[in-house]
């Protein structure tokens, strides 16, 4: 299986912090962000690793991150022009994807939980990881049917009445590049992970998996503060 690592974007949500680098490389206690990715796909015996990172800090990443060679690892890197949506990592990824499977966590999203079982029973289809939260609307909201079987995911639902969200850990069958060429942008001009999850929802391909351990999606500034102190605390 190859693995992705998306880290693009511009971080303005965390200005000034990221005016003059990226989000996923500033300090979480005493590693930089996209660190703790990293760690969650090596974990999960993934070597061959594509960094999608944004044209004007692609330098910094090749600076710290480097060939792979001292995580034991291969790192590839892409550069996305402009931050067209999570779901366009697989058609710039495609050739690097080739015939493969392939994972793909978002550079800002630290887990506490091992994947490596999920991650290694996997076969076809899709699978994500949700988890409960208490403010769904900032996330991809899972809903359920009166059966408990997932109907549908919505992106950043106004009001939820479900408290289950997708994480930033996406594992694809490769049917994955050919689903996100079919895409169109959303109305904010994205292409969307959640109509690529929803795509195989339909098909009745979508795995789903609760997973229990502290998650942190790092963009905001108290999120960033939080997930520093867990660590430092768990010393992970
Ligand atoms: O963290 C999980 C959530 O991630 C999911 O619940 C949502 O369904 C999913 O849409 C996404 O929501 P976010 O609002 O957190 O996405 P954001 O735009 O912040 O992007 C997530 C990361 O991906 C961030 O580190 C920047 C990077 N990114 C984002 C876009 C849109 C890119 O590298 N390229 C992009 O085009």
């Amino acid at each position: 299986m190859k693995g992705i690592i998306l880290a693009g974007g511009e971080g303005t949500r965390l200005y000034p912090l990221t005016r003059v680098t990226s989000k996923q490389l500033l300090p979480v206690y005493d590693k930089p962000m996209i660190f703790y990715p990293l760690e969650t796909l090596l974990r999960a015996g993934i070597r061959d690793i594509l960094i999608i990172v944004a044209p004007s800090r692609a330098g910094d990443f090749l600076r710290i991150l480097g060939s792979g060679k001292t995580f034991n690892a291969r790192f590839t890197y892409e550069i996305q022009d402009k931050p067209e949506g999570l779901a366009q990592a697989f058609i710039i990824g495609e050739n690097f994807i080739g015939d493969d499977t392939v994972a793909m966590i978002l550079g800002d999203n630290i887990f506490e939980n091992d994947f490596s079982k999920d991650i290694d029973n996997f076969t076809s289809g899709a699978m994500i990881f949700t988890t409960e939260v208490d403010h769904p609307e900032r996330f991809g909201v899972v809903h359920f049917d009166s059966n408990g079987e997932v109907s549908e995911i919505l992106e950043k639902p106004t009001k939820s009445e479900s408290n289950s969200v997708v994480t930033g850990l996406y594992v694809y069958d490769n049917s994955v590049i050919q689903k996100a060429k079919s895409l169109q942008p959303s109305p904010r001009g994205e292409l969307e992970i959640t109509d690529l999850n929803n795509l195989y929802l339909c098909e009745k391909n979508l795995h789903v998996k609760r997973f229990k351990g502290a998650w942190f999606d790092t963009g905001t500034f108290e999120s960033l503060f939080l997930a520093s102190a867990f660590i430092r605390q768990k010393n992970l």
